[in-house]
């Protein structure tokens, strides 16, 4: 059956690899994008084959703009809504916007869907720093909410504005809560992207504290794969429900660092350390029973596996990501006073 998706925030990271994920698997799919360019989108995150498709629309807008996001709503079968100011560190470093956009924009889709009553499903894109650093572990999805820094406490308003607008007004609406992603398209203030490219430059990889905050990890192709799964499961099983997407698997950030080193063969020499992040989380390790006795979803593949991708792509796209070198670094006022570049 040919279906419309709207997916906001379709020119960053994970959105333009969800695009990407749908146009190939899914012929019969009309795909419209509404996204506002900022620093952490690009037009050249979407690929030429799919610029040119008729099966393709670019909407260049806000999503807080009610009036625009009313329209696309309105045509669209489903919802998958990723449009977000994304880095915990530019939050801390500069926080109004992350308020705004998160927000507010998420207002913007939510009221649009309890005006057009014809919407299948709003997926929502969370995240798993909602929860804070992990009291038990692994971490549900029933893990209190305690949210460190302006970004993760923007999207945990988000979070529960969705929350309430399935509990106020029954809007088919589904919360997901990925872990930490990688992979291709992903931008230098991100951790792993950052220590590809410094790697590949012969420059130093900066560790934050002594590197030993720990995440999960998911490939993004293997979320792809899990949004995919919500989109097409029985309504019922997802409506006002909340799925962590992680991958169960847990590695600290001193360990990618020398990973990342190990296979690009340089020198350990280059791990560079410096203050810990304010607000920063140290254990994040997901829970995936929910998802996967609820969705089926299958196992992602090996970190190491999804490493190796990720890297190989940095490789081959120099040009992608040279652009984006000066942005890498955020500057942060540490607890002693001092301002790092993080
Ligand atoms: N990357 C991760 O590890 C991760 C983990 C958990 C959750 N998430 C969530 O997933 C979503 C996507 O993350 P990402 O890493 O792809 O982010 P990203 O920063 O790479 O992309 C965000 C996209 O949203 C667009 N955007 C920003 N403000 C906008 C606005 N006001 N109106 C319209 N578009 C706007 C940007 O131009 C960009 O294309 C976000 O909601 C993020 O909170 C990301």
């Amino acid at each position: 059956m040919p279906r419309t998706i709207l997916i906001t925030g379709g020119a960053g990271f994970i959105g333009s690899n969800f695009l990407e994920y749908l146009y190939r698997k899914y012929p019969e799919y009309h795909l419209i994008v509404l996204d506002a360019l900022t620093y952490a989108g690009s037009p050249d995150n979407i690929p030429t084959d799919i610029k040119a498709s008729k099966r393709f629309e670019f909407w260049y807008g806000n999503v807080t703009n009610d009036d625009l996001v009313s329209q696309l709503v309105s045509r669209a079968d489903i919802i998958v809504h990723f449009a977000a100011e994304s880095h915990v560190a530019r939050s801390i470093f500069d926080n109004k916007i992350f308020y705004v956009t998160d927000v507010l924009g998420t207002q913007a889709v939510a009221n649009a869907v309890v005006r057009h009553q014809k919407v299948d499903r709003f997926i929502h894109i969370s995240t798993s720093e909602v929860y804070g650093t992990a009291h038990t572990a692994p971490m549900t999805e029933e893990h209190p909410l305690n949210p460190l820094s302006p970004y993760a406490s923007a999207k945990a308003g988000a979070d529960r504005l969705v929350y309430s607008y399935f509990a106020s007004y029954h809007i088919p609406a589904c919360i997901v809560r990925p872990f930490n992603q990688y992979g291709p398209k992903q931008h230098l203030e991100k951790v792993i992207p950052r220590f590809i490219t410094s790697a590949l430059l012969d420059e130093p990889l900066t560790v934050h504290g002594s590197g030993n905050a720990i995440r999960d990890w998911l490939y993004v192709e293997d979320t792809c794969r899990r949004i995919d799964k919500i989109m097409h499961a029985p309504i019922e099983k997802i409506k006002g429900e909340v799925f962590n997407l992680g991958s169960g698997f847990e590695l600290d950030v001193l360990a990618i660092a020398k990973l990342v080193l190990e296979i690009l063969k340089k020198p350990e020499d280059l791990l560079s350390f410096i203050g810990n992040r304010p607000g920063q989380v140290d254990r994040h390790i997901s829970s995936t029973d929910k998802a996967r006795s609820i969705l089926g979803v299958e196992e992602g593949r090996p970190f190491e596996q999804g490493l190796e991708e990720t890297i190989d792509w940095y490789k081959k796209n120099r040009g992608w990501w040279e652009k984006l070198l000066w942005m890498r670094h955020v500057p942060i006022m540490t607890e002693s006073g001092k301002v790092e570049y993080h």
